[in-house]
């Protein structure tokens, strides 16, 4: 498990950046967070970091966009948060065999129906930034942890929440 602070939308994106960077060739991830706690942010600068060019939409109200990727792998970015019931996703034709990145938000909307996330994202506001909890959930999901340990980019770019409490205050 990895905390961060992310304290503006910039530093949402340089995590983006940063999951895109160190992600298995195949790769799951779950988005956890209320409306407005930078799922789509993340996911928008994590696709643009994998070559995406042109718009791209939050899927709200198609549930799902697809994103061909640079060396044939395919995209999909999806949220959840309108689907009505889990079995809602197999109108969807979301070509799984295909996709070779899973972007999901609102995950919980579909609990059961979709593949098993190899990394869950939790974002929470906190106070004007948001703090962040990377958590594996497969075996690729924990050598891909390690790998964004060994950067150094949490730590360095993102603020570790440690510091911010850190600071002395009641003196
Ligand atoms: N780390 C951050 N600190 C402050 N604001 C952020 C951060 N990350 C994203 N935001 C802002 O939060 C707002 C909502 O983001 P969005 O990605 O649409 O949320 P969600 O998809 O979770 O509903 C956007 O205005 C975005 O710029
Ligand atoms: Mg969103």
């Amino acid at each position: 498990m990895i905390e961060c602070f992310l304290p503006d939308a910039a530093a949402t994106d340089a995590l983006g950046a940063l999951l895109a960077r160190t992600q298995p060739a195949n790769a799951i991830a779950h988005l956890h967070g209320d409306l407005g706690a930078g799922k789509s942010t993340l996911a928008r600068a994590w696709l643009r970091a994998l070559g995406v060019e042109g718009a791209i939409r939050s899927p709200t109200y198609t549930l799902v966009e697809h994103y061909p990727l640079a060396g044939g792998g395919k995209a999909l970015h999806l949220d959840l948060y309108r689907i009505a019931a889990a079995g809602e996703l197999e109108f969807l034709a979301l070509d799984d065999a295909a996709a070779t990145l899973w972007l999901v938000e609102w995950p919980e909307r579909a609990a059961g129906a979709l593949p098993v996330a190899d990394l869950r994202v939790e974002l929470t506001v906190q106070e004007e930034g948001r703090a962040v909890r990377l958590l594996e959930g497969t075996p690729a999901g924990s050598v891909w942890l390690d790998r964004v340990s060994k950067t150094g980019v949490c730590e360095a770019l993102l603020i570790p929440q440690g510091r911010k409490s850190s600071q002395p205050s009641d003196i």
